[in-house]
């Protein structure tokens, strides 16, 4: 049995970049597969309820005391373990930092995930909600997941098509919810150029500084830099990314909205308007929310930023309280002026009484 060190009477709001959450009875900091059937035995043992953590960019805590479990995923891997005349395949622990991941895949000169740079979290975290940006979305370039199955005590590995990505969804956060632990991901990288994104906000970096076939270097730190500009440091305003999914709406209601605004035209010649292949459409909540008059809004110590509204903040000494009473204006707002209803997109944790 591999040996584990439990801490006790944790501090959780440090552990997020939303820096919101009361206290939990233990912590544990994984750093190998094998503490994960240790830990497991000890959670059957003592009868207490666990949950997972890792970068924290994601997760929002109750304000309350956790009498239980937290497990943090800090396991660190990178490891190329195939090497074909097209692609690459690299297996990445759970607990790395998604972004130093991108880097280091980046400079091997390897296609398929340098527009998503600069997102804050683990390498994780990124299959359980399936992150995207600019368009790539990081499903189309994993090959497997392993995971420990806290069911069967096992480690296993589930492919691409058994996760079921979509839009910011997999099964780790709905149909197997709190079953698996991700402990590594298996990424397929191609050596072949992908094409450079073609989102206005990258389009017009490169006519801006005028180079036309763009280094996959080059991309990344255009996607660095206009992310820079966009989004607010999370040291700087404590915050989860974006707040909110953005919202797929019947044709009816964005034939509606685009009768309303007839300046905005579908993507790919504005980027608020996605028509989806099935004839649905997803709308920018960001945009959503500034038209509902909500950019910039303060309550006391929460506020939704003043230059991209689709990030709330953590003013400072914020509960998951204060943050609900601003989740519920956004809401009913932007459902009262355009009839959509917002999705939080980060997980808000309340803890059993
Ligand atoms: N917009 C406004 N006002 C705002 C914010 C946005 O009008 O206050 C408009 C923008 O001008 C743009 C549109 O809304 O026309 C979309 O905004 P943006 O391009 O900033 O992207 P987004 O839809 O807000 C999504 C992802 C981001 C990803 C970007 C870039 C979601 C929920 N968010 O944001 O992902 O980086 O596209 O591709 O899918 C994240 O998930 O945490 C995240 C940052």
């Amino acid at each position: 049995m591999a040996d584990f060190k439990l801490l006790r009477n944790i501090n959780l709001a440090e552990m997020t970049t939303f820096k919101i959450g009361g206290k939990a009875d233990y912590f544990v900091n994984i750093t190998n597969s094998a503490q994960l059937t240790s830990v497991f035995l000890w959670l059957k043992e003592s009868g207490m309820p666990h949950l997972i953590i890792s970068g924290g960019s994601n997760t929002i805590f109750d304000d309350g005391t956790f009498h239980g479990l937290i497990i943090k995923m800090d396991i660190s891997e990178f490891e190329i373990i195939k090497d074909t005349d097209a692609d690459v395949f690299i297996r990445l622990g759970s607990g790395n930092n998604w972004d130093e991941d991108v880097e280091k895949v980046v400079n091997l000169g390897l296609y398929g995930i340098e527009a998503l740079s600069g997102i804050p979290g683990s390498t994780g975290a990124s299959a359980v909600q399936n992150i995207g940006a600019y368009g790539q979305e990081v499903k189309n370039t994993i090959s497997e997941v392993e995971v420990f199955d806290t069911k069967t005590t096992q480690i296993s590995s589930l492919t691409n098509a058994q996760c079921k990505f979509s839009y910011r969804d997999s099964i780790f956060k709905s149909s197997q919810k709190g079953r698996y632990i991700i402990t590594a991901i298996v990424f397929k990288l191609s050596k072949q150029p992908s094409s450079t994104p073609k989102y206005k906000d990258v389009v017009n970096y490169f006519k801006r500084s005028g180079v036309k076939s763009p280094s996959i270097i080059q991309i990344r730190n255009a996607v660095l830099d206009i992310r820079k500009r966009k989004f607010v440091d999370p040291s700087i305003a404590p915050n989860a990314g974006s707040f909110f999914k953005n919202p797929i709406v019947a044709k009816e209601i964005a034939d509606n909205i685009m009768l309303k605004y007839p300046d905005i035209k579908p993507y790919p010649d504005d980027t608020k308007i996605f028509p989806n292949p099935d004839g649905t459409y997803k709308i920018a909540a960001g945009w959503l929310i500034q038209e509902a008059g909500l950019k910039g809004k303060e309550l006391d110590k929460v506020q939704i930023d003043p230059k991209h509204a689709l990030v709330l903040e953590n003013r400072g000494g914020a509960s998951q309280k204060d943050l609900w009473e601003l989740i519920i204006k956004v809401q009913e707002d932007v459902l009262s002026k355009f009839g959509v209803s917002l999705e939080t997109e980060p997980e808000i944790i309340k803890f059993p009484n």
